[in-house]
């Protein structure tokens, strides 16, 4: 039987299966269904910042029983409100519920709050915390180094403030991924989720209108997140995930010959349903028996950037061959 266990954030965990966070996983029901399936953890739907700031203060009185001793007395304070109250539940309940891990979400832009919020997810009981940095910037003074610098002492300050593992999910637009992620890294940050997908708006031809889209997935936006994958596990020290076009069998192989830790789900999940999730494990297992790998931790890092023979096949000298690579046969 082969051995499916990978570690991430410094949990051991029973597969490399992680749902990511969406809102399939704010009903505590689809939770213990992912369970059943055999999904390694799940990152909880995301608190966002917009909740945080814009919603009155307080928390339903219905909802403070369900917490625990050390966040009434938060709930009684009046600081956070109900929409912070009800996510802080989940966490709670979900904990009661399921065996494996919960990982809170916290998802904005900039704020003073995410440390708090942070203390607070802690407090309820997730044992592991993400941080999505959902960051557009559109004024032209603004630039590229105080982006960078945002998000270091955004790690750094959760980092601190919380004692349960970190992670950040990260845009792929940084234009130096590899000094960016390694600036982060030396945060203490304990894992990189690459990479948040932004949904583009598009227009609406008739109305002249922006419309918003929110398309699922498919596997060929694996690539950018193997190659980044392949290249930052080389030197980074903290976990990577790897979210975005993960849907198969061969998807999460590959995510696992990068380097990655865990490959995280949604837009399957949407596509095919929870049970997916089961077919998905049993595929893997079928997979490592066909090519004689005896655990998930063989396949690990096998094809980074520095245990593959040609490196330069992940950097630019293959984008030559790939431009001639392409057959061109005009109908006659
Ligand atoms: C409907 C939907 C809602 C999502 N909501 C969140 C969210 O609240 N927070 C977050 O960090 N990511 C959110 N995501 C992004 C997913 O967690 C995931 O990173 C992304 O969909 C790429 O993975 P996939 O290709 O498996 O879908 C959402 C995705 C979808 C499709």
């Amino acid at each position: 039987m082969s051995d499916l266990t990978t570690t991430y954030l410094g949990m051991r965990l029973k597969n490399p299966i992680v749902v990511s966070s969406s809102p399939l996983t704010e009903d505590i029901k689809n939770i213990k269904r992912m369970e059943d399936a055999g999904a390694a953890a799940v990152v909880l739907h995301s608190l966002f910042e917009e909740q945080i700031e814009l919603q009155n203060l307080g928390i339903s009185p219905n909802q403070a029983g369900e917490l625990p001793d050390g966040l009434k007395r938060i709930a009684d304070l009046d600081i956070f409100n109900q929409e912070a109250g009800s996510y802080l539940s989940l966490i709670y309940r979900a904990k009661e519920m399921v065996d494996i891990p919960i990982i809170g979400s916290l998802n904005g832009y900039y704020s003073g709050s995410w440390a708090n919020y942070g203390r607070l997810i802690e407090n309820a009981g997730a044992d592991a915390l993400e941080l999505n940095v959902y960051y557009l910037e559109t004024k032209p003074q603004i630039t590229g180094i105080e982006i960078e610098q945002m998000h270091l002492d955004l790690a750094r300050k959760v980092r601190s403030s919380v004692s349960i593992p970190v992670a950040i999910k990260l845009s792929p637009y940084f234009s130096a991924m590899a000094h960016m992620a390694g600036q982060l890294d030396q945060t203490g940050i304990n894992g990189l989720v690459i990479f948040n997908r932004f949904y583009q708006p598009d227009f609406d031809l008739k109305r002249f209108k922006v419309k918003s889209t929110l398309a699922l997935s498919s596997s060929s936006e694996l690539r950018l997140r193997l190659r980044w994958a392949a290249i930052l596990s080389n030197f980074v020290q903290a976990d990577l995930a790897i979210t975005g076009g993960v849907h198969t069998v061969e998807d999460i192989v590959k995510c696992m010959l990068a380097g990655a830790k865990v490959a995280m789900i949604t837009s399957a999940l949407y596509k095919n349903g929870i049970a997916h999730i089961s077919q998905l494990l049993a595929g893997l297992r079928q997979w490592l028996r066909q090519n004689e790998f005896g655990s998930v931790k063989q396949l690990q890092g096998k094809m980074s950037l520095r245990n593959i023979p040609d490196p330069s096949a992940l950097e630019r000298a293959n984008y030559m061959r790939a431009l001639k690579s392409l057959d061109f046969e005009e109908d006659s």
